[in-house]
């Protein structure tokens, strides 16, 4: 494993030689890089999980049994959906999947906001509270419409809504789970980017991609995975843009 440099600059210059000379990353996301859009991260002090238990909030078990809870902690965020916007993290991977260099998005975030910064085919791990369905009828309500009440009633059968979020005690969308370790053991570089790596299995892609010799660069203000080749400390809405900025200019150089 490369000895971490403590510089940031050079750091950050072997990071975007290695993304142009190597051309093909991966990056998985946390609710780190959605932080400077407005939304609150889990496990960070004020996080979302500081005030709500995760067990009591978002657990499947206890949906089924009261949904209320649930729609208490995301209701507000759903029916605002629209006015969440990406920033310029997200606008930078985006960024570097035109550049070519970055080949994939992963995120474990629920927010769309990679979608909406241009990033095609994201694999979202966790689902999307985009869309919503009825747990009776299956019908289904795209995200900022949803009916009004807490919880809210589906419009034909008054069944209960929910989102299609990955709720603790809930598996993982299969297929996106799948190409998810499929990007991860197949390509040189993983970014890792505003996660605590602290949930599975999406926590295990990181070690997959280690494992086949990816080189591992997380951005972070704090260390969250032990096992990186190269940390670059600091906001995604900062460093991100400064990751593209580099690979764009030595893609105008052509070296
Ligand atoms: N830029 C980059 N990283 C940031 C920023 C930022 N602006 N702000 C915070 N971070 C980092 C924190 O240091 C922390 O390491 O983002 C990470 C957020 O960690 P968590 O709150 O644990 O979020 P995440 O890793 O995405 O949680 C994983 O847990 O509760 C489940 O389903 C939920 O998808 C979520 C999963």
């Amino acid at each position: 494993m490369h000895e971490l440099s403590r510089d940031p600059q050079s750091t950050l210059a072997e990071v975007i030689r290695l993304l142009w000379e190597r051309g093909e990353a991966v990056a998985l996301t946390g609710a780190g890089i959605s932080a400077e859009s407005g939304i609150p991260t889990f496990r960070d002090k004020g996080g979302l999980w500081d005030t709500y238990d995760p067990t009591v909030y978002a657990s499947i078990e206890v949906y089924r049994r009261d949904p209320t809870l649930y729609w208490t902690i995301r209701g507000d965020f759903i029916r605002h959906y629209d006015q969440y916007q990406p920033n310029p993290g997200h606008l930078a991977l985006a960024d570097l999947e035109s550049l070519g260099v970055l080949r994939r998005v992963i995120t474990q975030n629920i927010d769309g906001l990679h979608t909406k910064a241009g990033s095609p085919d994201v694999i979202e791990l966790h689902g999307s509270i985009r869309e919503i369905f009825c747990l009776s009828c299956g019908r289904q309500y795209q995200a900022p419409h949803v009916p009004p009440g807490l919880p809210p009633r589906c419009e034909s059968c008054n069944g209960v809504l929910k989102p299609n979020t990955v709720l603790f005690g809930e598996s993982l969308p299969v297929d996106a789970l799948r190409q998810a370790q499929e990007e991860a053991s197949t390509r040189a570089m993983m970014l890792v980017i505003g996660t605590s790596v602290n949930v599975y299995p999406a926590a295990a892609l990181p070690e997959i991609a280690r494992r086949h010799g990816a080189v591992i660069v997380e951005v972070n203000p704090e260390r969250a995975f032990p096992l990186v080749d190269f940390w670059l400390p600091g906001q995604a809405g900062t460093v991100l843009p400064r990751l593209a900025e580099g690979v764009r200019k030595l893609a105008a150089r052509g070296n």
